[in-house]
C-alpha cells in the first residue's frame, strides 16, 4: 500500500486576477464580448485559474466549453475548438442542433468532423474562390458561436494554446476580433491559456498582438506564488498549523520559486519516499536539515512514476505516446490487455494522481495526464527505441479498430506512423497525404502545406517513378501547389505548378497541361499580373487543343479575355469572348454557355454598348439559372445590378439587387452578400433612401473588415461618406474617407501594381470630401490624379461614376470655366459611348451651369431644368435637388422670382426628406432672401408624413421616453442604428432634442 497522497488543496491567492475574470464575465453577460489570455510558465497555475473561472461562469448561469490542445495535435485542424465544443453539440438533441446550425452542418463539420457528418458529395459551390469558402466556414461558425450564446451566455476556455494547431489560431483570432465587434450580437467571454516559457509560437504571438492591439483582448500574465502563498499552500495540503511547516515552506519556496506544481510535485515525492509521514494523525518530518529534496521536477516526477506497479506503468507509457486524452475505449483497443488488468491499472495511476478523469467525458470514460509535464517526463524516459515500438503499435491497432473509417483519422495515423520508424514508411506517407488533402478540403491550408510538404519530402527520396507512385505524386504537388497559392506563396506555388507539368508534359498528358497553365494564369491575373497570367493562358489554350478539349480551351479563352480587357487590350478581349461565344454554342454546353455571356456583359458593361451588355446577361441569368449553378446565376444578378445602376434603370437594379441577396443567402457567403450590399448601398443613396442605406453600411463595414475584403471595404466606406457629405456630417464623412484613403494607401506615389477598382474610388471620396471642407483646387488635383489612375487601366467606368463630377464641380467653383469645359467633353463622350444615363445626365448639368455662369440665365434655365429632370428620371435625387436650387438663383436673375420660389420649395421637400442640413439651410436662406416664408418648422407637416415607418417607429418610442439602448432591444437593432435614424428623423422634422420630438409626436399625433 503506498503512502496515501495529501489532500487536493484549494486555490491559494489569485483573487485579483479571478475578480478581473469575473468582471469580464460579467461584462459579457451584458452583451459585451471579449476575450482573455492566461500566460505564465508551465505548472504556474493557469488551468487551474481557469478551472476557477469556468466555476465563477456556471454560478452565473453562463454554459462552459472547455477545450485543450496537445503537443502532438499540432497539426489537426481546429483540434482546441472540437475539443471544446464537440461535447456541448454532441449533447444537443438532432433538432435542436439543425437549428443552431441553420442547415449549415455539412460545412461545419469541416471543424467538427466527429460530431457533424459531412453531406455526401458535398462540394463547394462551383467557381467559388477558396479564400471566399473559408470565410463562409469561418462565418458559419461565429453565427453558430453568436446564436449558442444568445440562447445562454458563454465560456469558451481554450487551454494549452501555445500547442494549438494552426486552424485553430486562425479562427481564435477570426472570433475574438469578430466578438469585439459592435454589432455582432452574443455574450462570449473567451478564455486561453499558453505556457510562455519556451518560447511561443509566431501564429500565436501574432493573432495575440493584433487582438490586444484591437482592443479585443487582453493578457493576464499569471505569476508564481509568493512566500506566503507558499506556505498556505503546504498548509492546506496536510493540514497543519503554519508555525510547524514555516521554516519548511520557506526552504521549498526557495527550491521551487512559488511553482504550484512543483510544490505538489515535490511534497508528493517526499509522502512517497517516506521522508514526510503521518504518525497519529499528524504529519512529521518537517525538519529542514534532514530532508533531501529531489534535484528537478523531473526527478520528482520520475520517483513517483517509478514506484507504481508495471501493468500501470505499461499503461502509462502507453498514454505518453498517444499523447492526447486517452480514451478507455482506445486503451482497450491498443494495449492487448485483459480488460480486468487495463481497470486496474487505471485506478492505481487515479490514485497516484498521474492520471485524471477528464471533466469533459461525454459517452466514454476519458483520461487526461494530471499535468502535461507529467506526460513530458514519461514520453522523455521511453528512449527512442521504445517510443518506435509504441507508435507503431498503437499506429496498427488504431488503424486495425477504425477500419473503413481510417482515412478520417488520417492527421492520428500519420503521426503515429510517421514515429513508428522504418517499415511503416509507405503507410506513414499515404497517411500525410491524406491528411493534406482533408486540411485542404477544411481550409486549414497550413496544416495541408506541412503534411504535403513532408509527404513530398518522403516521395523525393524514395526517387520511385511510374505507377501508384506516379499518381501519389502528382496528387501531393497538387495539393501542395494550391496550399502555396492559398497562403499568397506564389512563388513557390508556380514552382510547384511547374513541377506539376513537367511531370504531365513527360506523360504526354496534355489536359493537365493546360489545366496547370489555367491555374497560374488565374493566380497571376488575381495578383494583377496581367501579362504573365496572359503567356500562362496561351499556352493553356494551345495545350487544351491539343488534348483535343474545346470546353476547356473556351474557358481559358474566357480567362485570357478577362485579362486582356483589365490592360486595356479590349479588342482582343472581344475577340476571346466572340470565338469562345461559338465554341459553347458548337458544343451545345449551357453552363459554358452562361459563363460566355456573363463575359459578354461584363465585356460591355464597361465598354459599352449598354443594350449589348443587357442582352447578354440576360441569357446568362436564363441559362445560370438553368444549369443551377447559383454562383454564376448570382454573378449574371449581381452585374445586371450594376448594369441598372449605370443606366438608370431603378426598377431594373432593385429587381437585381433583390436576386442577388436571395442567392448570397442560399448560398450562405458573406462575402456575396458584402457584394451584393455595396451595389445596393449605392443604389438606396441614388434613390435617396438613405437612413436605409446608412443603416446597411453600418453592418457591411463592420463585415468587411472581418473578412479582410479590402477593396470592398474602401469602397463602401467612400459611399457611406459621401452619404454622410450629403447629410453635411464633416466628422463622420472625414471618418469614412480617410479609413478608405488609409486603406488603399491613397498617399503612396510609384507605379506598383494597384487595386484600381479601391484606388479611384478612394480617390472619388477624397475629392468629395475636400468639397465639402471647401478646398476646391485640392479636390481638383485629388480627382485628376484619380483619373490619371484609372485611365491608366482603361476603367473609364470609375471616371464616369463619379470622379469626373467631382472634378467639375470643384472646378466651377474655382471659376476654371475651361478645365470644367475640358472635362465635361469627355464625361459626355464616355457616357454616350458607355450609354451612362447618369453620367449624361451630369453632362447636360454641367453645360447648362457653364451657360448660367458664363452666358445668361435666361438662357441657361430651359436647360438646367431639363438636366434637373434627366437626374430625377435616374433617379438621382440629391444632385437634382441641389441643381434645382441653383435653378432657383438663376430663376431669379432670370426675372422670375415666383418660379424660383417653386423650384426652391421643391428641392426644400427632398433635401428635408434626405436630412441634408447644410442644404435645408442654404435653400431656407434663399427663400428668405426672396422675401418668401421657408416652410414652417421645416415643414414639420410635411415631416411628419416623411417618416419611414421604422422612423415613425422610433419616434414613437423616443416620446414613450425609451432610451436608444431601450428602442433598440423592442426594434432588434443596434443603439448606434438607433442613433443614425434618430438624427435624420431630427433632421426632417427640423427638431434638435429628445424633448422636442416628444412635444412634436404629442402635439401632432403620428398616424
Ligand atoms: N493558486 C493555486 N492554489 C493551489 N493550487 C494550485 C494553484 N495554482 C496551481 N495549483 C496546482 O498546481 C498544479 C499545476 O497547476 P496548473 O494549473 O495545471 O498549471 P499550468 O496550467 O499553469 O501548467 C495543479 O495541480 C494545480 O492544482
Ligand atoms: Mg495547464
Amino acid at each position: 500500500m503506498p503512502p496515501t497522497t495529501p489532500s487536493h488543496p484549494p486555490l491559494i491567492g489569485r483573487s485579483d486576477e479571478l475578480a478581473r475574470i469575473d468582471a469580464a464575465l460579467a461584462a459579457a453577460e451584458g452583451g459585451q464580448s471579449h476575450t482573455v489570455l492566461l500566460a505564465g510558465e508551465g505548472g504556474v497555475g493557469k488551468t487551474r485559474l481557469a478551472r476557477a473561472a469556468a466555476a465563477a461562469a456556471e454560478r452565473r448561469g453562463f454554459a462552459v466549453a472547455e477545450g485543450r490542445a496537445y503537443s502532438v495535435e499540432s497539426g489537426v485542424p481546429y483540434a482546441v475548438f472540437a475539443d471544446a465544443l464537440g461535447p456541448l453539440l454532441r449533447r444537443l438533441d438532432p433538432s435542436a442542433l439543425t437549428v443552431l446550425t441553420r442547415g449549415a452542418s455539412a460545412e461545419l463539420a469541416h471543424i467538427f468532423p466527429g460530431v457533424l457528418s459531412p453531406a455526401r458529395g458535398e462540394r463547394a459551390e462551383s467557381g467559388e474562390s477558396a479564400a471566399e469558402a473559408k470565410a463562409r466556414l469561418y462565418w458559419t461558425f461565429l453565427q453558430l458561436l453568436g446564436r449558442l450564446s444568445t440562447r445562454q451566455p458563454l465560456l469558451l476556455v481554450l487551454d494549452n494554446l501555445q500547442w494549438a494547431d494552426a486552424a485553430s489560431l486562425e479562427l481564435l483570432h477570426f472570433v475574438a476580433r469578430q466578438a469585439h465587434a459592435p454589432g455582432l450580437g452574443g455574450r462570449l467571454l473567451v478564455l486561453g491559456t499558453y505556457n510562455d516559457a519556451e518560447g511561443v509560437p509566431s501564429l500565436l504571438r501574432d493573432a495575440e498582438q493584433s487582438l490586444v492591439g484591437l482592443g479585443a483582448a487582453r493578457v493576464e500574465w499569471i505569476a508564481p506564488l509568493s512566500a506566503e502563498q507558499t506556505l498556505q499552500l503546504v498548509q492546506r495540503i496536510f493540514e497543519v498549523p503554519a508555525d510547524v511547516v514555516r521554516g519548511f515552506a520557506a526552504m521549498l519556496h526557495e527550491w521551487t520559486r512559488g511553482n504550484p506544481f512543483f510544490v505538489e510535485e515535490t511534497v508528493k515525492s517526499l509522502v512517497e519516499s517516506g521522508q514526510l509521514q503521518q504518525r497519529d494523525g499528524r504529519w512529521t518530518g518537517w525538519n529542514v536539515e534532514s530532508i533531501a529534496l529531489p534535484r528537478s521536477v523531473r526527478d520528482a516526477v520520475l520517483a513517483r512514476v517509478d514506484r507504481v506497479g508495471d501493468g500501470a506503468r505499461a499503461l502509462l507509457d502507453l498514454a505518453a505516446v498517444l499523447g492526447t486524452r486517452v480514451r478507455y475505449a482506445t486503451v482497450r483497443a491498443v494495449s492487448g490487455e485483459p480488460e480486468e488488468s487495463i481497470l486496474e491499472s487505471l485506478d492505481e495511476l487515479r490514485r497516484a494522481r498521474l492520471l485524471v478523469e477528464s471533466v469533459e467525458s461525454g459517452v466514454d470514460d476519458e483520461y487526461d495526464f494530471s499535468h502535461p509535464l507529467v506526460r513530458d517526463v514519461v514520453y522523455a524516459a521511453l528512449g527512442r527505441p521504445r517510443a518506435q515500438r509504441l507508435h507503431a503499435q498503437i499506429a496498427a491497432a488504431l488503424e486495425r479498430a477504425y477500419g473503413e473509417r481510417a482515412p478520417s483519422h488520417a492527421d492520428e495515423l500519420a503521426y503515429h506512423f510517421t514515429r513508428a520508424g522504418g517499415g511503416a514508411h509507405r503507410k506513414a506517407l499515404g497517411y500525410l497525404a491524406e491528411s493534406g488533402r482533408r486540411a485542404l478540403e477544411r481550409h486549414a491550408d497550413r496544416a495541408a502545406a506541412t503534411y504535403l510538404e513532408s509527404a513530398l519530402e518522403q516521395i523525393d527520396a524514395d526517387g520511385e517513378d511510374g505507377g501508384e507512385a506516379a499518381g501519389l505524386r502528382a496528387g501531393v504537388l497538387e495539393g501542395l501547389a494550391r496550399a502555396r497559392q492559398r497562403l499568397g506563396e506564389h512563388r513557390e506555388a508556380e514552382a510547384l505548378w511547374l513541377r506539376l507539368k513537367q511531370d504531365a508534359e513527360r506523360g504526354g498528358d496534355w489536359r493537365t497541361v493546360a489545366m496547370v497553365e489555367r491555374r497560374v494564369g488565374l493566380m497571376h491575373s488575381a495578383g494583377g499580373r496581367h501579362d504573365r497570367a496572359i503567356e500562362r493562358f496561351d499556352a493553356g489554350i494551345a495545350a487544351a487543343m491539343r488534348a483535343g478539349d474545346d470546353a476547356l480551351a473556351t474557358r481559358i479563352r474566357l480567362a485570357r479575355a478577362n485579362s486582356l480587357q483589365a490592360i486595356g487590350r479590349r479588342d482582343e478581349a472581344r475577340g476571346d469572348v466572340h470565338s469562345a461565344l461559338d465554341s459553347a454554342v458548337a458544343l451545345g454546353d449551357e453552363s459554358l454557355l452562361a459563363r460566355v455571356h456573363r463575359a459578354m456583359l461584363l465585356l460591355h458593361l464597361w465598354t459599352g454598348p449598354v443594350a449589348d451588355a443587357r442582352a447578354h446577361g440576360e441569357r446568362a441569368v436564363k441559362l445560370a439559372a438553368d444549369s443551377k449553378e447559383r454562383l454564376l446565376e448570382w454573378s449574371a444578378h449581381w452585374a445586371m445590378a450594376i448594369l441598372g445602376g449605370l443606366t438608370g434603370d431603378a426598377a431594373s437594379t432593385a429587381h437585381h439587387v433583390r436576386e442577388s441577396e436571395r442567392l448570397a443567402a442560399e448560398i450562405g457567403s458573406p462575402v456575396l452578400r458584402l457584394w451584393t450590399d455595396e451595389v445596393a448601398i449605392e443604389y438606396m443613396a441614388g434613390v435617396g433612401e438613405w437612413t436605409t442605406a446608412l443603416a446597411r453600411a453600418e453592418q457591411a463595414i463592420p463585415a468587411a473588415r472581418a473578412l479582410g475584403q479590402r477593396t470592398l471595404l474602401a469602397r463602401v466606406l467612400v459611399w457611406t461618406g459621401l452619404i454622410h457629405r450629403g447629410l453635411g456630417d464633416v466628422e463622420r464623412t472625414r471618418e469614412h474617407i480617410e479609413e478608405a484613403w488609409r486603406l488603399v494607401g491613397g498617399d503612396a506615389t510609384g507605379d506598383g501594381p494597384l487595386d484600381v477598382h479601391a484606388v479611384v474610388p478612394a480617390h472619388t471620396g477624397m475629392s468629395g470630401y475636400l468639397m465639402l471642407l471647401g478646398e476646391n483646387a485640392r479636390a481638383v488635383e485629388i480627382g485628376e490624379r484619380g483619373l490619371a489612375i484609372a485611365d491608366r487601366t482603361g476603367d473609364v467606368a470609375w471616371a464616369i461614376y463619379r470622379l469626373l463630377p467631382f472634378v467639375i464641380e470643384n472646378s466651377l467653383y474655382l471659376e476654371d470655366y475651361e478645365r470644367a469645359a475640358r472635362h465635361n467633353a469627355r464625361l459626355r463622350r464616355e457616357s454616350e459611348r458607355l450609354g451612362h444615363a447618369l453620367g449624361l445626365a451630369w453632362a447636360d448639368a454641367t453645360d447648362a451651369l457653364l451657360t448660367y455662369l458664363t452666358g445668361s440665365a435666361v438662357d441657361a434655365v430651359p436647360l438646367l431644368r431639363a438636366a434637373a429632370g434627366a437626374l430625377e428620371a435616374v433617379p438621382f435625387v440629391f444632385d437634382a435637388a441641389r441643381l434645382r436650387r441653383l435653378i432657383g438663383r438663376a430663376m431669379v436673375d432670370a426675372g422670375d422670382s415666383e418660379g424660383a420660389e417653386r423650384e426652391l420649395r421643391r428641392a426644400h421637400e427632398v433635401f428635408v426628406r434626405l436630412g441634408a442640413q447644410r442644404e435645408i439651410r442654404a435653400t431656407r436662406e434663399q427663400l428668405r432672401a426672396l422675401g418668401a416664408r421657408p416652410p414652417a418648422a421645416a415643414a414639420a407637416t410635411a415631416g411628419v408624413g416623411a417618416l419611414s415607418a421604422r422612423e415613425a417607429e422610433i419616434a414613437r418610442l423616443v416620446a414613450a421616453r425609451k432610451s436608444n439602448k431601450e428602442i433598440g432591444t423592442t426594434l432588434d437593432i443596434s443603439s448606434r442604428t438607433v442613433s443614425t435614424h434618430l438624427s435624420n428623423i431630427f433632421a426632417k422634422l427640423g427638431v434638435s432634442s429628445r424633448g422636442e420630438l416628444t412635444d412634436l409626436v404629442r402635439t401632432q399625433g403620428l398616424g
